[in-house]
């Protein structure tokens, strides 16, 4: 045989080796209910496009036997290829090698795509399956992970960074996929702590199970630290194609356009507000018949369900959209939803998305705990980021926009580029029964038959401060339309704002009131 043809054979075989599983490694990954790294990269990319970097990486670690353990490419998968024919960057933690644990030669991986990422402006997507440092690597393992971190604050704000959680993500490696844009979890799968059931029962004496402590109904429910949670594998890939269309390739670029011809919607939304102004609805109806094909591809579904956050496209353009929900806690704003549409619209603006907000807010939820725990502080963020943003801003109010909360929604005073509203929009500083009982105190209490003097100034109060005309005559709203008008006011109104350029002030970066 040649050389060159020994050579070349050899070469084969290693990239073999490298790039196969053993049956034993396949058959553990798949009794745990999980798929190997390369499976998942197989359902992520556009078929055959996937193209790997240093499979030919080993460790050089010595110590606890790693020595007589050196597998080709270490235990990451990592590389580029396209989705929908653009291009995407992404690691796959492989599970098979050290329990996807992350060593020096791992995090040198990462760190190489990562910087290749960010040079070539393309997403990337981190498919996370790890036992977290790898205990024989010790502080390597560490300064490890400080480098990929360092790499998503980087790239925060750059390239969209989007990290699933398909199997273990424990320790100190939960910060990496905590530090980018979306998170998603893998039902019964995927578990994310800081601190593990073993930990804490030495510590405490607290029996916890891992699902309590970090499965995805904990996190998209309770502690919002996951955005999306997908019934299986495929699905959470598969989602992760679709928010791609939603998404420019970097903070220079834009979404991209779809051509959409579908029907404009009907009278639907005429009839959406119920005659009482207690009666909650539910906004994503409102959200649903404003954007194309009735898709709403909607962010952090399970937590803080007072708002509501999402992608759509309205004429083919991406937008980034934000409702109150009259159907959950009357659609007020507390901690919790403040800190949801704050990390949104800080998303949308970074990523030249236009924001839409539809507003329907009695104002900020009262109460000591929302006091104690910082309303004041995590409110802000959320007044924070609309008054930053510089993206394209309407905001169209439906029924309720009160005090702060008004002011906090994309109101005119935050600089919203176009500000419309439904007849049945009141626009105040707070509801007409407390307004009474604090302006009207005193004439309330001296009159002949109290309830009754109450009622008529309220009915005055209503009368003259419950609608959208004040608010219109003083330009604070630009058009007051009927609701199924809307759609129509957003297309024309998105088109126009197309080249909108703002720019802030130089500074070397705000202090969000964190
Ligand atoms: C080296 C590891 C490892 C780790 C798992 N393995 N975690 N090797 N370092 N951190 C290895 C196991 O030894 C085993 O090897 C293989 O991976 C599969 O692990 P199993 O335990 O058999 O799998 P499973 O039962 O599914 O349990 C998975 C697990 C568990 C929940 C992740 O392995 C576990 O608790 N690991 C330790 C987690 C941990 O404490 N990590 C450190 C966190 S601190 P063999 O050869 O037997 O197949 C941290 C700090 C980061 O990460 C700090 C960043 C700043």
């Amino acid at each position: 045989m040649s050389t060159t043809k020994k050579r070349q054979e050899e070469f084969q075989a290693l990239a073999t080796d490298a790039t196969t599983y053993d049956d034993k490694a396949l058959a553990g990954q798949h009794e745990r209910g999980k798929l190997t790294a390369r499976e998942r990269i197989d359902l992520l990319m556009d078929p055959g496009s996937f193209n790997e970097l240093d499979a030919f990486v080993r460790h050089r670690a010595s110590g606890f036997g790693t020595e007589n353990q050196r597998p080709p490419g270490d235990a990451v998968v990592t590389g580029w290829g396209s989705i929908n024919d653009r291009t995407v960057f992404v690691y796959a933690e492989d599970f098979t090698r050290f329990g996807g644990s992350v060593g020096e030669a791992t995090a040198q991986k990462i760190c190489k795509v990562y910087d290749l990422a960010m040079a070539s402006g393309a997403p990337i997507i981190g498919l996370k399956d790890s036992g977290g440092a790898r205990i024989q690597e010790g502080v390597l393992s560490l300064d490890g992970y400080g480098q990929i971190f360092e790499r998503n604050v980087r790239a925060s704000g750059v390239i969209p960074q989007i990290s699933i959680i398909m199997g273990p993500c424990a320790g100190g490696a939960v910060y990496s996929p905590a530090l980018t844009d979306f998170v998603y979890q893998v039902e019964e799968t995927s578990h994310l702590f800081i601190t593990g059931p073993d930990v804490i029962k030495a510590v405490t004496g607290e029996d916890v199970s891992m699902e309590d402590l970090g499965g995805s109904v904990t996190h998209s429910r309770l502690s919002g630290v996951t955005h999306f949670v997908a019934a299986d594998e495929a699905g959470a890939l598969a989602e992760v194609r679709f928010l791609l269309s939603f998404l420019p390739d970097n903070n220079m670029g834009t979404p991209p356009r779809f051509a959409y011809s579908g029907e404009l919607p009907g009278e639907s939304l005429d009839k959406l507000i119920p005659d009482s102004a207690n009666q909650p609805y539910d906004m994503t109806l409102a959200l649903r018949a404003i954007v194309d094909a009735g898709e709403f591809y909607e962010v952090h579904r399970n937590f803080a369900s007072n708002i509501v956050v999402g992608f759509g496209r309205i004429d083919g353009r991406s937008v980034g959209l934000v409702g109150n929900q009259p159907a959950n806690s009357a659609g007020t704003l507390d901690i919790d939803a403040a800190e949801k549409g704050a990390r949104f619209v800080r998303f949308c603006d970074a990523f030249n998305i236009p924001l839409v907000t539809f507003v329907d807010v009695p104002g900020f939820l009262p109460g000591v705990e929302q006091e104690h725990r910082g309303i004041i502080r995590h409110g802000a963020k959320l007044l924070f980021a609309y008054a930053e943003a510089t993206v394209p801003k309407i905001t169209v109010i439906t029924r309720k926009a009160y005090g702060g909360a008004y002011v906090v929604m994309n109101s005119r005073g935050v600089r919203a580029d176009l500000v419309f509203a439904w007849p049945t929009a009141e626009i105040a500083v707070i509801g007409a029964t407390g307004a009474v009982n604090i302006i009207h105190r005193r004439s309330i209490a001296e009159a002949a038959d109290p309830d009754a003097e109450r009622k008529r100034l309220t009915d005055d109060y209503v009368e003259r401060f419950s609608n959208p005309y004040v608010a219109a005559e003083h330009g604070l709203v630009d058009e007051v339309i009927m609701p199924s008008d809307t759609r129509d006011r957003l297309i024309r109104g998105l088109a126009m704002l197309e080249s909108k350029r703002e720019t802030l002030p130089a500074k070397k970066h705000s202090n969000l009131p964190l």
